[in-house]
Order: structure tokens, then sequence, then C-alpha cells
């Protein structure tokens, strides 16, 4: 059994990942903005980098999850907060983890990091590009490096869209095509790198376990898609159509920068170290990690059994 501390517990990866470590006997430690409630949660503030001395110590390992939602308007402020929540939690704990001695830390980044990249098949080799979401997971990878410097193996897990039965992506698009209005966004020839929730917690445990593998690893399927494909892929699981192309200039005129770095540009991911690892996926295809999730919602059980992995 080992002892994890884990920050960014209450999100959608977080939720699933503590139930899963605890599952294989591992006990976890949750940093928590709030008051601690009972022995398994300690309270830190990563705005201001509080967190007590000793609440690294005999821990084996750190998975750092924490960040604010990029799924709402970026106003100048949530800038400012998706980028400061991202930079100073992985600050603190990059220093915590190296004065306490942690072996591991886990920490998140995402694609994003890549910018818009056409057709390019992107992986850990491939430099950044230009944009908000780039500069971000370039501050928050650097970040590190205090845990780094000190001896601490560092992974930045760059994660693609997760795709959930609950809340995150799925969630803000099932609605749209259950009343028929889901389809293409702008040209839909972008490529989608999405990754199913049960992977995305499966290469957080494997990335525990690898001790020889550091530095950047891209944390998708080993499938993306184009955003069109993804988007039929959906429909024809829901029953639905997916003829309703939402032009570049609406997603804009909505969703402002958004629209631009997350839901028109294009992330052709390959997963080149979680390959060389011979990491195994659950669910490489869109379509099986889609008819797993919908039937977990109890929403599709029109053509297909239960693929069973335990997440919630
Ligand atoms: N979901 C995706 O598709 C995706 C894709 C690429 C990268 N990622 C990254 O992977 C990580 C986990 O993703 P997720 O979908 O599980 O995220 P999530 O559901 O949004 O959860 C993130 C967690 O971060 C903490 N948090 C929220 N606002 C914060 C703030 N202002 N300051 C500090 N902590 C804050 C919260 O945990 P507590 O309340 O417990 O502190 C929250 O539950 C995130 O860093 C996310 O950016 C996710």
């Amino acid at each position: 059994m080992s002892n994890i501390v884990l920050a960014g517990s209450s999100g959608i990866l977080g939720t699933a990942l503590t139930k899963s470590l605890e599952l294989q006997g591992h006990q976890v430690i949750r940093l928590v903005r709030r008051p601690a409630n009972g022995p398994n949660e300690l309270t830190w503030n990563p705005t201001t980098g509080t967190i007590a001395p000793d609440a690294l110590t005999n821990c084996d390992a750190v998975v750092n999850l924490a960040g604010e939602s990029i799924s709402s308007r970026w106003t100048n402020p949530r800038k400012k907060r998706i980028v400061e929540s991202r930079i100073l939690s992985t600050q603190c704990l990059a220093e915590q983890c190296a004065r306490s001695n942690v072996p591991v830390l886990i920490n998140a980044s995402a694609i994003g990091i890549y910018g818009n990249r056409a057709d390019e098949i992107l992986d850990e080799t491939s430099p950044p590009g230009v944009g908000f979401l780039t500069d971000t997971c370039m501050g928050w990878e650097h970040a590190l490096d205090p845990a780094r410097s000190g001896g601490v193996r560092t992974v930045s897990c760059r994660f693609g869209m997760i795709l959930a039965p609950k809340g995150g992506a799925l969630a803000r698009l099932k609605p749209l095509f259950d009343f028929g209005l889901g389809g293409p966004l702008g040209t839909g020839l972008q490529w989608v790198s999405w990754i199913h929730l049960a992977d995305a917690v499966g290469a957080v445990e494997h990335l525990l376990a690898q001790n020889a593998t550091e530095g950047a690893v891209v944390v998708t399927s080993p499938n993306p898609v184009r955003q069109a494909q993804f988007a039929k892929t959906l429909a024809n699981r829901l029953h639905r159509p997916s003829w309703i192309r939402t032009s570049a200039w609406i997603l804009r005129l909505f969703a402002g920068q958004m629209a631009d770095e997350l839901l028109l540009t294009s992330q052709r991911c390959h997963p080149a170290k979680l390959c060389a690892t011979d990491f195994v996926w659950k669910f490489p295809e869109l379509d099986l990690a889609f008819q797993d999730l919908l039937n977990r919602q109890g929403l599709s059980g029109k053509d297909g059994s239960m693929i069973s992995v335990p997440l919630e």
C-alpha cells in the first residue's frame, strides 16, 4: 500500500482516481481548499502557497489535478484564475515535494500546449504552439522545476479531452445532440484528441508505477478523430442526426477566444510515451468509449451491453 496525496480530488478525474486508488488498497490523502473533514483530508491554500510543513512527510507520491475550469467564457479575471490556480498550486507542491523528498509528483497539463496544428502529428517531442492555453500550459509545466531540480521524478500529463459519464465535455454536448442540434463545429476538419475517463485514471496509475518515465506525457487515446467524425459518432450512438453545422463566427460570438483555442483548434496527438511503455487502453476507439459512457448514464440501452470498468 502507498500513501498518495491528491490535489484537485473533487474534480472529474480526481473523484474517479481517488476511488480507483482506494479500491486497490492505497491510502489517498486529499488536499482540500475548505476546512478538512476527517483523517484523509488536509487543508491547503494553493493561491497563497500555504500547506502544512509535514503534509507530504512519508508520502510515496503526489498527484496534482488542481485548476480552475476553462469551460466558461474567458474573461480577464477568469483567465487570471485559470493561470494562477495551475501555476501557484504546482509551484507550492513542487517546492514541498523537494523539501519532503517525495519520490514522484504527477501533475496535470493539457494538449492545449500545442496550440492549433492542423494535421501535424503531435507527441511529446513536438514544440509548443502559440496562444493563451500554450502559455498557460508552459507555465504550468515549468512550475514543476523546483521538484525536478530537487530530485523528484516529475511527470506532466498532457491530457486530451476527457470523456466522462458525468460532467465535462460530454455533459455539455449531449443536450445539443439530444435536441438534434449536434454536428460539425466550423469546418469539422479539426482533430480532436480525446480519452475515456477510465483510461485517464489508468494512465495516471500507470505513470505512478513507471519509475523510468518523466517529463511530458501525452494522455490521449491513440485514435484521435476529426471533429465532424466525433460529432457523427456521438450522434449515431444517440440515434440522432449530426448534420447541423455551427459556423465558426457563431462560436466566436458566443464563446469568444475559447472558440478558437478549444472548439475550433486542431490537435492530432499521438501518445508516444504511453505506447512505448506498453500502456493498455480499455477504450482506444471512440465509438466503444461513447457506448460505455452512455450506458453508464443509462441513456443508450438499445444496442450494447455494459462494459464494466469501475469508475464511480
Ligand atoms: N477534463 C478535461 O477534459 C481535461 C483536459 C485537459 C486537461 N485537464 C486538466 O486535468 C486536471 C483535472 O481535470 P478535471 O476535468 O478533473 O478538472 P475539474 O473537474 O475542473 O477539477 C479540477 C479541480 O481543481 C480544483 N480547483 C478548481 N478551481 C480551483 C482554483 N481556482 N484553485 C485551485 N484549485 C481549483 C478543484 O478541486 P478541489 O475543490 O478539491 O480543490 C476541482 O475539482 C485539471 O487541471 C484540468 O485542467 C482536464
